[in-house]
């Protein structure tokens, strides 16, 4: 097992890095136009520090340069009324353009869009999307035809998205209409904030994206994709507002990101592998999760995911499995490591038994087979008596599940009366690992 995580460390550090190196952004430009450590994380105090002097010096550079296309000369108002006709017509004239191009977002204005997509495949070799000021969410809902989309980058590659801006959803005026909050309403799908489709090479980095509609970004069939230094908040009590989405997408890395939202704060769902999150602030949340995987039978596969350096604060859950019963296929090669869980309800959780509907599930056979689960370094405290719970398939065990150097201790008592509830494992455990499963099979 151990011989077994290390050559698949190997293998998965080897992707990132080639993935690394496959990115088309020049470094000498990286440090020219944008400052390596724009927003600071502050993992102490959970906020991010705003560097005003870089953001100063650099936010005027590409304005005048010839490959700048500025939304306001396009007609964007920033007084309220719609500008997403302005943010089209600036695209398709950075789109249409050779070499990089800038596509500029004024700072100190706030840009009103109604759903919008920004398409490619362009001429450019690289797209600076500048996002100096303020972009909110139009919020008439019957213009939203496509009811899951706001912002959409579709098959855009060599895509760069920065500038210490925010991207506000409204989500308020959605929030009240999902059958999460009031259960009397047919349960709808509300847009996800911004959602890259199909777009490789794609870096989003220095924004802050909050209170989406629903999910706040979603990297959905993409490849070779950074996500740093995000700041993405919205309430703890908002309706299915997840972080960061990533499904069906490769070689992805997440990092120094600080997330609060009402559902997961990254969730890895099925077709995603060499997915990388570290440095992670999460809370209030649901935390950190693979799955849900498996829904309405189906097949879902997720393979090669580390998340590391990371706090959890406040959330349901620490770090999850989540499938549902009936589904097909496997999650394996997951790799937990040095975790920090404060005040966290469910620290450590796979839960092969997931009903996310208002009726109960039905008990069925077939399963997401979950397996080469590592859980290494994982300390700090659990709001409830069973800090871990393994609640895996009769039909098909949860196998190589490692736990190696775990202390997760009861919040108010800070002792050792964790419990561990334990169903249909293969559990191997190293150093020391506390709760442990007393009834495990
Ligand atoms: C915004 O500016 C445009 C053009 O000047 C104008 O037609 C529109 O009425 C303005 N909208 C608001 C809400 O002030
Ligand atoms: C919202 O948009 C629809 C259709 O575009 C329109 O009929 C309706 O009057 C708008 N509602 C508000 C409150 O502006
Ligand atoms: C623990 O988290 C819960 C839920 O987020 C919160 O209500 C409570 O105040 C927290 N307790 C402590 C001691 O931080």
């Amino acid at each position: 097992m151990y011989q077994k995580t290390i050559i698949f460390l190997t293998i998965l550090l080897t992707s990132l890095r080639s993935c690394s190196s496959s990115y088309p952004f020049d470094p000498r430009y990286d440090h020219a136009m944008s400052p390596s450590v724009y927003y600071e994380t502050n993992h102490q105090h959970g906020h991010i520090t705003h560097n005003r002097l870089t953001k100063t010096r650099h936010a005027y550079a590409p304005r005048s340069s010839p490959g700048a296309f500025n939304v306001n000369s396009f007609g964007a108002k920033a007084n309220g009324s719609d500008d997403s006709q302005a943010f089209m017509k600036a695209w398709e004239a950075a789109c249409s353009s050779e070499g990089t191009v800038y596509i500029v977002v004024p700072e100190n204005r706030a840009y009103t869009l109604k759903p919008v997509k920004f398409s490619g495949p362009c001429k450019s070799s690289l797209i600076v999307f500048k996002i100096y000021g303020k972009i909110k969410a139009w919020k008439n809902q019957s213009d939203y035809k496509e009811r899951g989309f706001w912002i959409v980058f579709q098959t855009v590659d060599n895509l760069l998205v920065e500038g210490g801006g925010r991207i506000d959803g409204n989500g308020k005026t959605w929030w009240p209409k999902s059958c999460k909050i009031n259960p009397e309403l047919p349960c709808q799908e509300a847009p996800t904030a911004v959602t890259f489709v199909e777009c490789n090479n794609l870096m989003v980095r220095n924004i802050r994206l909050e209170n989406a509609q629903q999910m706040h970004m979603r990297i959905q069939k993409c490849e070779n994709v950074k996500a740093l230094n995000l700041m993405v908040t919205s309430p703890g009590d908002s309706p299915n507002t997840d972080g960061i989405h990533v499904t069906g997408s490769r070689n992805i890395l997440i990092q120094n990101s600080i997330i609060r939202t009402g559902d997961d704060c990254i969730s890895i769902v099925s077709g995603s592998e060499n997915v990388k999150a570290t440095g992670i602030t999460c809370g209030p949340g649901h935390g950190i999760s693979i799955g849900s995987l498996g829904a309405h039978n189906s097949e879902a596969y997720v393979s090669n995911v580390v998340v590391s350096k990371s706090t959890l604060i406040g959330t349901t859950n620490g770090v999850r499995i989540k499938t549902w019963q009936g589904g097909h296929g496997m999650a394996k090669n997951i790799i937990f490591q040095d975790i920090l869980m404060q005040n966290v309800t469910n620290p450590i959780i796979i839960n092969q038994n997931y009903c996310d509907q208002p009726k109960s599930c039905p008990e069925q056979e077939s399963a997401v087979q979950v397996s080469n689960v590592l859980y290494k370094n994982i300390h700090g405290t659990s709001s409830r008596p069973e800090a871990v719970i393994f609640a895996c398939s009769k039909s098909i065990p949860c196998q190589g599940i490692t736990m190696q150097n775990v202390k997760v201790v009861d919040l108010i008592s800070k002792q050792d009366v964790s419990k561990a509830s334990c169903s249909n494992v293969k559990l191997d455990t190293k150093g020391s690992v506390s709760p442990l499963c007393t009834d495990h099979s």
